[in-house]
């Protein structure tokens, strides 16, 4: 043990480590123990609404707590596993009555409310793809999923629906109802929708789950790529298999114990680790509705007991930023694990966490790619601050680079960066992108998924995490194409051509900064930047749009005439600017 690293905590008094020992664990593993473990059986069939809430309802532990609400004035709403399964039994049946068929996309656009966590649930067990979008969208974005997506039952608010989906809603063929959730009983109900409550308060509160098994597609997930449109990504049914064992391996989760996972539903952390995985293992889920504030959220950990916290460097970095004397004003006697997700968790991070609560934050690596886990800090093990910890029993990660053939070639040095890759087979692998098969296929080679991230692999089989592959941007843990940003920009009548890097913030990792080149005549003006900068927070809402919007004069271009955001980003940054061989200007 080198002195930098972190001691493994004790094991919570009779309960244990579900993993122990690294070796042990990882020798002994296999998926079909795992799905054996969660289902009990060798039942061919699979439903993610099962395993998460009837499990325990079965077992006679429907009033075991399922999920705690906590809305702005701190007024708790608790539902009990017997409720939520009521609940999302009654959303199958509206999807059943209202004629929506098996496999058919069912998408969400709410806050942290109940009915997003039911929708989630009935439309899984109607056997039907649940589709979370991210309420911070705008309704450029919204649009672009929607229809790629071909979501025909939408649920969201009155006050979501009007700000967001109402300006699109023309352009949505394929929707065919949406359902609102009214603030204000008193306001009408917007043109050409129906209302949620209505229909739940007359659907019976039970249902048939559809027989579903490991390879239908149950979640479609939107992720951003370098070039084109969002990618959507699809997880099956099987993904609960590895979401469970993960959910127990890594996050350490038991019956009833309190857990918080602060990632929001709209994407896939707030689905597998808010939602699916840590209901499988029958805790009680802390869901805050409110966005985030040091105060309340050391208040939450301390008055809620949470046992064991998920969330990510973006909101440590802010905990940080806010200062100890805050910490301090509580004690966390129930907090056993803290585990962080979704960027670059720096060693001071790590460490700040033994000094604010007296033990580390424990690293995971994964991507919506994914559907689960695959690289951790386990509890049972030491941490060594700033790598991403091991892989996960069942899953062969390891560091690639590319042959002078073409083929790939796994590296052995400590020293040498290359690209993580893992090898097929783990039971929550995206089945597919949405309409794109090609894609598809070309993220796998030689027999290895490559996931697009670059890293270093230690003599321990730890990986350091060095960056992306590509021109992705991740802003506050929120994965954001370039493309897709710039798309919008170059909607406003004055740009001609615009170029989204990101640059580094102490806070969210990276902002987004984009370059604009303005069409001929047009003069660069001051008004005329802030009123692009308000055009792109419109169209793309306050989650996706650039913080910063500078005027560029000529954008450096490929011969292609492919803008090179990598040169950009170089300059901006002072940066060795690389190969430039392909870049046009005067031979
Ligand atoms: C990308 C995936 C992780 C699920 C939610 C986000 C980056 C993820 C880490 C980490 C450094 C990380 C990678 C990855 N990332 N975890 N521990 N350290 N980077 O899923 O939106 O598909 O993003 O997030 O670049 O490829 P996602």
């Amino acid at each position: 043990m080198s002195a930098s690293t972190i001691p493994a905590r004790p094991a919570p008094r009779g309960l244990g480590y579900h993993l122990a020992d690294y070796a042990t664990a990882r020798a002994s593993f296999s998926w079909e123990q795992a799905r054996r473990a969660l289902t009990g059986g060798n039942d061919t069939r699979l439903n993610i609404s099962h395993e998460a809430v009837d499990r325990h309802v079965l077992r006679g532990n429907g009033a075991w707590l399922a999920a705690r609400f906590i809305d702005r004035a701190n007024r708790r709403v608790d539902v009990s596993y017997a409720q939520l399964q009521a609940d999302c039994a009654r959303f199958a049946n509206v999807l059943t009555a209202l004629g929506i068929a098996r496999g058919s996309v069912v998408a969400t656009l709410l806050g942290r409310m109940p009915e997003l966590y039911t929708s989630a649930l009935g439309a899984l067990r109607a056997g039907c793809v649940f589709c979370p979008l991210f309420f911070a969208f705008g309704p450029q974005p919204l649009k672009t999923r929607l229809i790629l997506g071909h979501a025909q039952v939408l649920v969201t608010t009155a006050t979501l629906y009007r700000r967001k989906v109402a300006p699109i809603r023309a352009a949505l063929n394929e929707l065919r109802h949406v359902l609102i959730i009214r603030e204000d009983p008193a306001e009408p109900l917007p043109e050409g929708t129906v209302e949620f409550a209505e229909l739940i308060r007359s659907a019976a509160d039970s249902y048939q789950t559809a027989a579903t098994g490991d390879s239908d597609v149950a979640l479609l997930h939107f992720t951003s790529g370098t070039t084109g449109m969002p990618k959507g990504v699809t997880l099956t049914h099987g993904a609960v298999i590895a979401q469970h064992a993960t959910s127990e391996l890594v996050l350490d989760l038991n019956p009833q114990e309190v857990f918080w996972c602060t990632a929001d539903p709209g994407w896939v952390t707030g689905i597998a680790y808010g939602l699916i995985g840590p209901l499988t293992c029958g805790v009680t889920l802390i869901v805050d509705r409110e966005e985030f504030d040091p105060q309340r959220w050391y208040r939450i950990l301390a008055e809620e007991r949470v046992n064991i916290w998920y969330t990510a460097p973006t909101a440590i970095r802010m905990l940080m930023k806010a200062g100890l004397e805050l910490t301090a004003a509580h004690e966390y006697p129930s907090l056993r694990l803290m585990a962080s997700v979704g960027e670059p968790l720096n060693a001071e991070a790590v460490r700040w966490g033994v000094q604010a609560f007296g033990q580390p934050f424990h690293d995971t690596w994964w991507q919506t790619e994914t559907g689960a886990i695959m690289i951790a800090n386990f509890p049972a093990c030491e941490v060594v601050p700033g790598s991403m910890g091991r892989a996960v029993p069942g899953i062969e990660a390891v560091v690639v680079r590319r042959s002078a053939a073409g083929g790939l070639e796994v590296i052995d040095s400590a020293d040498e960066v290359g690209e993580i890759a893992l090898r097929p087979g783990w039971p929550s692998m995206f089945s597919g992108y949405l309409d794109n098969p090609e894609r598809y296929r070309a993220s796998f080679r030689d027999g290895w998924y490559l996931a697009g991230d670059l890293a270093r692999r230690d003599r321990d089989g730890c990986f350091w995490f060095i960056g992306r592959a590509d021109d992705v941007i991740k802003s506050a843990g929120h994965l954001i194409s370039p493309f897709e940003v710039e798309s919008a920009l170059m909607q406003h009548p004055a740009v001609a051509q615009a170029a989204v890097i990101g640059i580094p913030d102490a806070i969210a990792g990276q902002a987004l900064k984009a370059f604009v080149e303005l069409k001929n005549g047009v003069p660069a003006e001051e008004p005329l930047r802030l009123a692009i900068l308000g055009h792109a927070r419109r169209l793309l809402g306050a989650a996706v749009a650039p913080r910063e919007i500078a005027f560029s004069s000529a954008l450096p271009r490929t011969r292609s005439g492919k803008i090179m955001r990598r040169l950009l980003r170089a300059r901006e940054l002072g940066l060795p600017e690389g190969d430039l061989s392909t870049l046009e200007g005067p031979e």
